[in-house]
């Protein structure tokens, strides 16, 4: 039934279904009790969101724009990514886990307690997923990005991950993303969960489109979230260094240039996607789906997002 993921295992978990793979339980209930402390801050998105971006903000806005910090440690370096080894098929896991890529190994099997406090975790499971106490105790950006360009920029960071059929067309995935048949779908209820916590004074919801169009305001909301007052050049400072074109150049958030969470070694999986001209940093835009998708499967996401919104105040940009 799932035609991309039919050699990892990945059946819908559980009653509130999230699609991971299907040995992911006990990995789900141990980061359901990650203890939660003042401090703390998660930043829980769906992929391709603009998780990255925003985890470079929040960790400049957090440490005194320390742009030297920021790169001596690469961007999973200063953030637990909390569900990793689950999201791995189990043949990729037991590879690294015989160490197979070190980088990864360290990144992705570290347990959270042997990291300094306070903790920065980055998440893509959905709030019911996370610790119960987690909006009482700590505090949590969430981010979402319009589905249409979600879904175009998904298809690009799966291929280069290794995670589906190169010949795959944009139409066919489409159907799957609307359908939640890829890997931490479905959208919607993800959104509809964290936008209802949207008023939650620990919670900082953002739209990925709001920052394309005001970085600056952006950050200014962040700095005001975290309580971390910023004076007019750190702001330049901030803009500038959180531009895509300042992005898109950076290796330490780069991830295809520095290492991968596959079993592949960083250098290994940066030349196969250096050879197939894949990048991470790809064009973040709003409206890029424009270039991808057949007239029917705009009309019919167009159609899909209008269902599931319907009866709710939350809107998408999908151009800007
Ligand atoms: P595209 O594939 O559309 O270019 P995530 O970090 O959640 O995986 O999201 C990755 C997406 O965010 C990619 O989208 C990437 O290019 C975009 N992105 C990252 N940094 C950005 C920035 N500074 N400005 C705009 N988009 C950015």
């Amino acid at each position: 039934a799932f035609p991309v993921y039919a050699s990892v295992g990945l059946s819908p978990f559980g009653p509130s279904g999230v699609l991971l793979p299907s040995d992911a339980g006990p990995f789900l209930e141990r980061y359901y009790s990650t203890p939660v402390e003042p401090g703390d801050l998660w930043i829980v998105t769906l992929p391709k969101c603009g998780t990255t971006w925003t985890q470079e903000m929040v960790w400049l806005i957090q440490n005194d724009c320390d742009y030297e910090g920021a790169q001596c440690l690469l961007c999973p370096d200063r953030y637990h990514f909390l569900e990793i080894p689950a999201l791995m098929a189990p043949h990729v896991r037991d590879e690294i886990h015989q160490g197979k890529n070190p980088v990864s190994k360290r990144l992705m099997f570290s347990p959270i307690e042997e990291r300094p406090k306070p903790w920065f975790v980055k998440t893509h499971l959905p709030l019911h997923y996370c610790p119960p106490a987690l909006l009482e105790r700590g505090k949590v950006i969430y981010v979402a990005r319009n589905p249409k360009d979600v879904c175009v920029s998904y298809f690009n960071h799966l291929l280069m991950f290794k995670e589906r059929r190169p010949d795959m067309n944009m139409d066919e995935f489409a159907q799957m993303f609307m359908d939640g048949e890829v890997s931490l779908l479905p959208f919607f209820p993800h959104v509809l969960e964290a936008w209802k916590e949207r008023n939650n004074p620990n919670m900082l919801f953002l739209f990925f489109e709001d920052m394309k169009r005001d970085l600056r305001g952006a950050i200014q909301r962040v700095a005001d979230f975290l309580e971390k007052p910023l004076t007019e050049k750190q702001l330049d400072g901030l803009e500038s260094h959180l531009h895509f074109s300042s992005m898109k150049k950076n290796p330490w958030v780069n991830k295809n240039m520095t290492y991968a969470y596959s079993a592949l070694t960083a250098e290994e999986l940066a030349a196969e996607n250096a050879a197939s001209k894949l990048e991470f940093m790809r064009k973040g835009e709003t409206g890029d789906w424009r270039n991808h998708f057949s007239q029917k499967t705009s009309d019919e996401m167009d159609a899909w997002i209008e269902r599931e919104l319907a009866g709710t105040d939350l809107k998408f940009v999908t151009e800007l």
